[in-house]
């Protein structure tokens, strides 16, 4: 066992919440408040058999480490030490391992190239001269860590190996690529904007042209530090701010961030050079309640105003879009109208169906038929049902050919209702349509989200330190399971190699696939009934039976006459019969 699970293993993880959470016992588990969002009803959940915890209306899960660092700002590191002394364990290796040794040395590397950057836009009047121009005044210059990557081939790539980093490093954190001739800097002739995530680490860059070209901007791609889709830029400067006021204010781009944030608005933020996704709602979501959208007034920035909006409701934020007068964004209203201008059309920020059906009544009227097609498209794709009753209540009295506002609310009910599940349908996974011929049911169960029971007991008995041993070895055999999700999870254990000893979150600690995780976490929250060796036994010969029956029936539909299929379909036969009457305990 190594530091990190004997820490884990000999951590109370019910304890250590209840110190900010107020927990009750629920069954197996234990309930409260989640401490990560404003929660009304307790949906925080603590699992001491797993070791995890997870709130079921913010999605924040994880186990110790993750609670610490979470709760206390810390890296992993800093929260491994913390935990150690707390339980009595002395740290074997103070000495970084390979990976922390990998993740210091790229940490190091970002720095280095920021310090260039700096250095560069203090030496160049050019850069210096256009940021100027942009308005932006030596404070917010170094609020913002502005810099500059010269205009050169390999400048920063030198400078990279000079000081003994490895280039490969610096190609894999987007800092330079390498060409017939070597390495040479990816960012050249570009404004420097230097970006951090919530915790404040430099993860990546964004770089803009000095002059008009193309690309106007380039952003870090993805690196083993940053990921676009869960970084906002400013939410390290806006993160106290908004906690406060439990309110964010999107932008578009990293100068509509900063001018927002010079015009007082300091709680605004950007994704970057990417929509806004999931993972930015869900890391938005743990701050505040509420999000105004201020993208561009052209119709690119309405529409995408009008997806971020529908994503950040889904995450369960209440949003508003706020409208900016044509052509113009909050970098250029600032310029035009001073701060006033930004502040006022934040606070005329508009509920998102109302900004729908505005843009939509700008291009359509009532008596078109497709008018009636768009609204019903929109009502559909909302999350929010008193809004869109509101909007069906409203829109009823203007509905051709139904003079009965009833009954014509009635006939948009349905017709919303019936778009509703088209769009279920299609958002399903693709996997529920290859009924193709020949494939058996449970050939077509594969594609369902959820365990099968019989799985599931399985699974729970792989938590259980006691029976682990049993099942364990069963867990390799790729013909038991009749759900992918339980192929997958199989296979993601058995893949450790031998069966772990100790608490089950030592090895559930291992496993990254969230919708894995998922699984397991609910296995363990919705049932209340503990895993014994014979109803485990029962599971495992319930799968068995399953898989002979499978076989059996796959056999048959080959319509292979042969003595060796007859002889197979046989002596699975009395495979079956024999689990049958295998004695119960
Ligand atoms: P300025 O023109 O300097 O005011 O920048 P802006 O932020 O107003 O630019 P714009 O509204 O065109 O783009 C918003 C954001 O989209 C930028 O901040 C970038 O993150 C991203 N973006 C814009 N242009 C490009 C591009 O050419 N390539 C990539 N990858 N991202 C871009
Ligand atoms: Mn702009």
């Amino acid at each position: 066992m190594d530091d990190v699970d004997l820490v884990r293993s000999r951590v109370d993880i019910v304890q250590l919440i209840s110190d900010r959470v107020q927990l009750r016992r629920t069954g197996q588990n234990w309930t409260g408040l989640c401490p990560f969002h404003d929660d009304k009803n307790p949906s925080f959940t603590v699992s001491p058999k797993t070791g995890w915890y997870r709130c079921w209306s913010c999605g924040a899960k994880g186990d110790c480490f993750t609670w610490v660092m979470e709760t206390q700002k810390l890296e992993f590191r800093e929260a491994l030490q913390h935990l150690a002394t707390q339980v009595g364990v002395e740290l074997k290796s103070q000495r970084p391992s390979v990976d922390s040794g990998e993740r210091e040395s790229r940490t190091r590397l970002m720095a280095l190239a920021q310090t260039f950057f700096r250095e560069a836009f203090a030496k160049s009047t050019q850069a210096q001269d256009y940021i100027r121009n942009r308005g932006l005044t030596p404070e917010i210059i170094d609020q913002w860590e502005i810099g500059y990557a010269p205009d050169a081939n390999d400048v920063l790539a030198h400078r990279i190996k000079a000081q003994g980093f490895s280039l490969e490093m610096a190609k894999e954190l987007f800092l330079v690529d390498a060409g017939a001739g070597g390495f040479y800097d990816k960012f050249r002739g570009r404004i420097m904007f230097p970006i951090r995530d919530e915790r404040g680490q430099l993860v990546a860059f964004g770089g803009r042209l000095l002059a008009d070209g193309h690309p106007k901007y380039i952003n870090s791609s993805d690196t083993p530090l940053f990921s676009k889709r869960r970084v906002l830029y400013g939410l390290h400067q806006a993160r106290d701010v908004i906690a406060k006021s439990r309110r964010a204010i999107l932008v578009e781009g990293y100068l509509d961030v900063i001018s927002c944030h010079r015009a007082g608005l300091s709680e605004s933020v950007a994704s970057l050079g990417t929509a806004l996704g999931e993972d930015h709602a869900r890391l938005l979501k743990r701050w505040v309640d509420e999000v105004v959208i201020l993208y561009d007034a052209d119709p690119a920035g309405q529409k995408a105003a009008a997806r971020a909006a529908e994503i950040l409701a889904a995450a369960g934020l209440r949003t508003a879009i706020a409208v900016l007068p044509p052509g113009s964004d909050p970098d250029t209203l600032l310029q035009q109208q001073g701060p006033a201008g930004l502040h006022q059309a934040v606070q005329n920020g508009m509920e998102p169906l109302d900004f729908e059906f505005r843009q939509l009544e700008a291009r359509l009227a009532p008596d078109d038929r497709e008018y009636w097609d768009e609204v019903v498209a929109i009502l559909a794709q909302s999350h929010r049902p008193l809004e869109v009753e509101r909007h069906i209540v409203r829109l009823a009295g203007k509905y051709p050919d139904l003079r009965d506002p009833i009954a014509a609310q009635r006939a948009l009910h349905q017709l919303v209702r019936a778009a509703q599940k088209e769009l279920r349908r299609k958002a399903r996974p693709a996997a529920a349509g290859s009924n193709s011929a020949g494939s058996t049911p449970d050939r077509a169960a594969k594609g369902r989200i959820h365990l099968d029971a019989r799985e599931a007991v399985v699974f729970r008995a792989c938590l259980d330190e006691e029976l682990r041993p049993v099942v364990w070895p069963r867990l390799s055999d790729d013909s038991l399971w009749i759900t992918g999700i339980g192929a997958r999870l199989a296979a993601a254990w058995a893949s450790l190699g031998e069966c772990p000893g100790g608490p089950a979150a030592g090895f559930l600690g291992h496993l990254d696939d969230v919708e894995l995780t998922d699984e397991i976490l609910a296995l363990e929250e919705h049932t209340s009934l503990p895993v014994t060796l014979p109803t485990l036994q029962e599971a495992l010969d319930g799968l068995e039976k399953r898989r002979e029956q499978r076989a059996v029936v796959e056999l048959r539909t080959q319509g292979d006459r042969s003595d060796a299929t007859l002889d197979e379909i046989s002596a699975r036969l009395k495979r079956l019969k024999n689990i049958d009457s295998s004695p119960e305990s």
